[in-house]
């Protein structure tokens, strides 16, 4: 099998070819090639039960793949795990600090278990303290620190080594936004400085924002691949959405906003809303609200804003990624 960009496995940190996973009556992989440049970053989009963490698990070692073989840092996974342990960093889902220790006891306690000696091993936890911003909390015992604080000593505890390689499990999920700021900045950071980075998450905009390319992954499959420009330019701009006054009349405003748009509106109509995806922002937005006006069609609610997660499966599967089950184009719940 080849890859998908063609790139040789000599110029990729990361190469897998074919993976598959089962577990019981679930397919938690089905054939999943992947290819991450040397110095670059992969964005592995897709929601919950994708099978995002399942990959970094075979990548990292830490699960065996029932099919598939996979390289990491050129060194085979399977055959020589050891050493592939050796030049990556992992920071998984859940942190994975030690509560009692501080954070300076925390890396330099990674420090000393990677070997680097006492003396490297302090001043590796300093330096890292002070790029990940937690120098102030540095000796207050990691049970204090914030959900942020966690997640950024955890991927600080992933660097000590400085490994080639590293993965990211939703280094985001469940921050606030000023802690998933903070992450972003620090990831912007450690990539700048030429490191390769395989991240997966569930947001559309972390994945644009961080990554050269993106793979979006459903059902262990890959759906779409590409720079976060193709994959917005495929789900199709921005999405305008409103609600209409006047349930009655969403058909209406469907036929006279539809030529307007770039795939047909999805209509919503126990909730009149409306939502289509379009390329022109605000022009589009005046254009809309100018169709509306001339028939005196009232508005609620009017908007226009960028795709999220769901746009790319909407558009891609025609269902929405949270629930598979919900009718095609009805938004669950009120
Ligand atoms: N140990 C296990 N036993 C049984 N099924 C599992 C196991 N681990 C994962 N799965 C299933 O495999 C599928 C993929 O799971 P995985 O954890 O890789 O998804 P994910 O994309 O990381 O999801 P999330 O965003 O929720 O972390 C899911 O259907 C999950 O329920
Ligand atoms: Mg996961």
């Amino acid at each position: 099998m080849t890859s998908t960009t063609g790139t040789p496995a000599a110029s990729a940190a990361v190469s897998a070819r074919g993976l598959v996973k089962r577990y019981k009556d679930v397919t938690a992989l089905d054939g999943v090639d992947l290819t991450v440049p040397t110095g670059s970053v992969l964005g592995l989009l897709g929601p919950n039960g994708a099978g995002k963490t399942t990959i970094v698990r075979i990548l990292t070692t830490l699960l065996r793949p029932d099919e598939g073989s996979a390289e990491v840092a050129g060194v085979d996974v399977l055959k020589r795990p050891r050493d592939v342990r050796r030049r990556i960093g992992l920071s998984g889902q859940y942190a994975a600090v030690d509560e009692y220790l501080t954070g300076f006891e925390n890396l330099d306690m990674i420090g000393r278990l990677y070997h680097l000696g006492a003396k490297r091993s302090r001043e590796r936890a300093r330096e890292l303290l002070a790029s990940f911003r937690l120098e102030d909390a540095a000796d207050r015992p990691s049970k204090t620190y914030s959900g942020g604080m966690r997640r950024r000593l955890d991927l600080a505890g992933a660097l000590v080594a400085d490994p080639p390689v590293i993965f990211l499990d939703e280094p985001t999920t469940g921050l606030d936004p000023r802690g998933r700021a903070d992450m972003w900045e620090v990831i912007q950071n450690l990539v700048a400085g030429g490191t390769t980075l395989l991240l997966t998450t569930q947001y559309l905009e972390e994945a644009d924002l961080l990554a050269d390319e993106i793979v979006v992954i459903d059902h262990g499959r890959i759906i779409a691949q590409g720079t976060s420009d193709q994959l917005k330019s495929q789900v199709g701009g921005e999405r305008l959405e409103l609600t209409v006054q006047d349930a009655d009349r969403l058909d209406e405003a469907a036929r006279l906003l539809e030529p307007l748009g770039v795939s047909p509106a999805v209509l919503d109509a126990s909730r009149r809303g409306l939502l289509m995806p379009v390329t022109g922002g605000a022009q589009v937005l005046t254009e809309a609200l100018r169709r509306l006006d001339e028939v005196e069609l009232r508005l609620d609610d009017v908007g226009l804003r960028r795709p999220t997660l769901d746009d790319v499966f909407l558009s891609l599967t025609g269902r929405l990624a949270e629930d598979e089950a919900q009718a095609e184009t009805t938004k669950a719940g009120a």
